[in-house]
């Protein structure tokens, strides 16, 4: 196949960052997506309905005027967050509350020390109809990094979901076969989005030739057996998976640091990769319900009516982008891409 038309996708995790740097990532994503999920973990998180909404508007002065982009605002858990914020939140169109365990990943310190602390906020989200995202992952040290989503299951999730039926969640950025079972494993209410980074690559790529710190992400690439599982749950066309191409933009010196952050950024050649990815699986025809359909079904949208075509136009990729002050560097820097995205005007 050397061209292949899709109802435009929706990017159902993303972090954009503020201030300058939106400049840069906002329209690469906005040149493929209709819609992305904001992710509100910024320095100071995004813990309040005004504050998510003026950062919204922020976002929308980066996108490009030639093209329609909304983001869908999401909130940041806190042990402190107030039930009646939650009203607020729904009433002004907030669709999900963020749940980091503190301390789990970038600007989680603020995260929840304690499930428990925010029963009645779920308890509330889950009477108004707001989504409940998660990061995955026990922070208990003992823990091995590897294993730390696959117990966060049966610690965490299970008693949530069975506590909150009616929650409608989202578990973010699997990793694991454990997960892609779980979620298999549960009729209604929870779906799981997946990166592309993590469909195309295993731990290896982390140490291949030298410690390759553009290749760290939370959660860490896991070995080949659950990038198979992944690559299968993406690609079966089972709707409770959808794409979140959790691209989280880091600056290249804080990436190239002996404390590098955690982050691939994918945004500008997200749907070249997993179109890679969906062909090298022989599932190329499935990967408009994973982009475009399963997302909006799930979190009760319409799906958009533009239309988003794929070529078998091979192209290099840019080697970093201005970033503020500094330099972003893209994941797969300087390689080869096979498919390239465009909108269809
Ligand atoms: O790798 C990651 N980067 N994982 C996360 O959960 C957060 C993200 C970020 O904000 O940089
Ligand atoms: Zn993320």
């Amino acid at each position: 196949m050397e061209t292949l038309d899709i109802t435009q996708p929706d990017d159902w995790h993303l972090h954009v960052r503020d201030g300058d740097f939106l400049k840069t990532v906002v329209p690469h994503t906005a040149e493929q997506f209709a819609r992305a999920v904001i992710m509100p973990n910024l320095k100071v998180p995004l813990t309040h309905t005004q504050d998510a909404l003026a950062y919204k508007e922020r976002i929308l002065k980066s996108v490009p005027k030639h093209l329609s982009f909304e983001p869908l605002m999401t909130l940041y858990l806190t042990d402190h967050l107030k039930p009646s914020e939650i009203r607020l939140a729904k009433e002004q169109g907030i669709v999900a509350l963020k749940l980091y365990p503190a301390g789990a990943t970038t600007n989680s310190d603020l995260g929840v020390t304690d499930i428990k602390h925010i029963y009645p906020v779920l308890e509330a989200m889950q009477r108004h109809g707001l989504l409940l995202l998660v990061h995955g992952e026990v922070t208990d040290p003992s823990i091995d990094v590897f294993d730390r989503e696959a117990v966060f299951i049966d610690r965490q999730l299970e008693p949530l979901r069975r506590d909150f039926p009616g929650l409608k969640i989202v578990f973010e950025h699997i990793t694991t076969e454990q997960a892609c079972e779980y979620v298999k494993s549960v009729d209604t209410g929870l779906g799981a989005t997946l990166t592309a980074h993590h469909l195309l690559l295993n731990r290896n790529a982390i140490f291949k030739g030298g410690l390759r710190p553009h290749y760290y992400c939370l959660p860490v690439l896991k070995r080949e057996t659950h990038r198979v599982a992944l690559l299968n749950a993406a690609t079966s066309g089972d709707a409770r998976f959808f794409l979140g191409t959790d691209s989280a933009p880091h600056l290249a010196t804080l990436k190239e640091h002996a404390s590098a952050c955690a982050g691939c950024y994918t945004a500008s050649i997200a749907m070249s990769l997993y179109a890679s990815a969906f062909e090298a699986a022989g599932r190329l025809s499935q990967l408009e319900r994973f982009a475009s359909l399963n997302g909006p079904a799930f979190y009760g949208l319409k799906k958009n009516t533009q239309r988003l075509r794929l070529k078998k136009t091979p192209f290099e990729v840019q080697a970093e982008y201005p970033y503020a002050q500094g330099a972003l560097k893209p994941l797969f820097a300087g390689e080869m891409l096979e498919w390239s995205a465009q909108l269809v005007t």
